[in-house]
């Protein structure tokens, strides 16, 4: 490894939602490949947390997460500098989820914001399950388990790492001693680039409006040529406005300073039509992806090679979560030890 003892700890997680978009990159990825030089980084695929909203068809939780591992390979993630890891081949993290469900009030999880929009807007799926009310206790304990000193998430998420922090706080104040055993994690939260799907609204999976990190260049090509503009350019000869226009905020986080100027100057004054305009952005977008894709299908061809790195992720973090675990029995006076 290279990272050293030193270096201050992030641990990040996802839901295996299947294949990821550009949202998923721009929103979190492409933030950890960048930070895995200077942390000490743990990813881990959190599949226990798809099953507090799946459980009753679980058949596709395995596949999903070898996509999302293969995808976070493939944009750049690399083992030798992080672990890498399934949620599910460290027990440890369900352990230290039924000791801290001793200590947590109800009261603290019922208030958590995503509790009660879920229960609201998910109408399809019994949400009232003890897992699902749990959900946010068993982030804290993936987070805390590797004493991370830094969370890096989107504004969804900052809730869920306060309360890990409050969890934290009680769990030293009833078995600590001078020093804490779990220290308190911060978040790190990531800044929310405008990334609009094909349809203007943000890119997400339900909206059916996503551009795959996996989708060929042809299929990126014509993803783009459908993509909405601004509405105001109705005719070609209308002048309009990047600002407004969902493909000119591809531009601003794919294109060169150059494309940018002339996508500016040539979309006021309408010397230039939206298709052409769009066909830049894809020159841009395809730039990103294609490396992506390639690496990608050297793991896709190699199935043993990603099962390997995921193996030695859940030892690695197996051997750091074994650590905190015993300082956790022996804090609370249930050491694995005679004496
Ligand atoms: N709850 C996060 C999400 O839905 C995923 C996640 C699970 C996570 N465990 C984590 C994120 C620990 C940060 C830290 O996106
Ligand atoms: Fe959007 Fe480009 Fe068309 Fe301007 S020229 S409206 S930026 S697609």
């Amino acid at each position: 490894m290279t990272s050293t003892p030193t270096r201050k700890r992030v641990l990040s997680g996802m839901r295996p939602t299947g294949k990821l978009h550009l949202g998923n990159y721009v929103g979190a990825l492409q933030n950890w490949v960048r930070m895995q030089d200077e942390y000490q980084c743990f990813f881990e695929v959190a599949d226990w947390h798809a099953l507090t909203t799946d459980y009753a068809d679980p058949s596709r939780v395995k596949e999903n997460s070898m996509d999302v591992v293969l995808d976070w390979l493939a944009a750049g993630l690399d083992p030798k500098k992080s672990v890498i890891f399934i949620q599910s081949h460290v027990p440890a993290h369900a352990e230290l989820h039924l000791l801290f469900s001793m200590i947590t009030p109800l009261g603290w999880l019922e208030r958590v914001p995503t509790y009660k929009e879920q229960r609201e807007n998910i109408k399809d799926k019994d949400l009232g399950t003890y897992g699902f009310l749990g959900y946010p206790l068993l982030q804290a304990a993936d987070i805390l388990i590797y004493r991370a000193d830094c969370v890096p998430v989107g504004e969804d998420q900052v809730a869920h790492v306060e309360l890990t922090r409050e969890v934290a706080r009680r769990f030293n104040g009833f078995y600590g001693t001078a020093n804490p055993v779990l220290p308190e994690p911060r978040s790190l939260l990531t800044p929310a680039a405008k990334l609009p799907g094909t349809d203007g609204r943000k890119m997400s999976k339900s909206y059916g409006n996503t551009i795959l990190l996996t989708d060929p260049e042809a299929v990126v090509r014509q993803k783009l040529k459908t993509m909405v503009t601004d509405p105001a350019r109705v005719r070609r000869s209308d002048p309009g406005n990047p600002d407004v226009c969902p493909v000119g905020d591809l531009h601003k986080l794919f294109s060169s300073k150059e494309t940018m100027a002339k996508v500016y100057e040539g979309c006021r004054s309408a010397g230039i039509g939206c298709i052409e305009c769009k066909s830049w952005a894809a020159d841009g977008l395809v730039q990103i992806l294609n490396p992506i894709r390639e690496r990608r299908q050297k793991f896709e061809e190699n199935p043993r090679l990603a099962w390997d790195i995921l193996e030695d992720g859940s030892r690695r973090a197996s051997a750091a979560a074994a650590e905190t675990m015993k300082d956790v029995r022996t804090a609370m006076g249930m050491s694995l030890e005679l004496k």
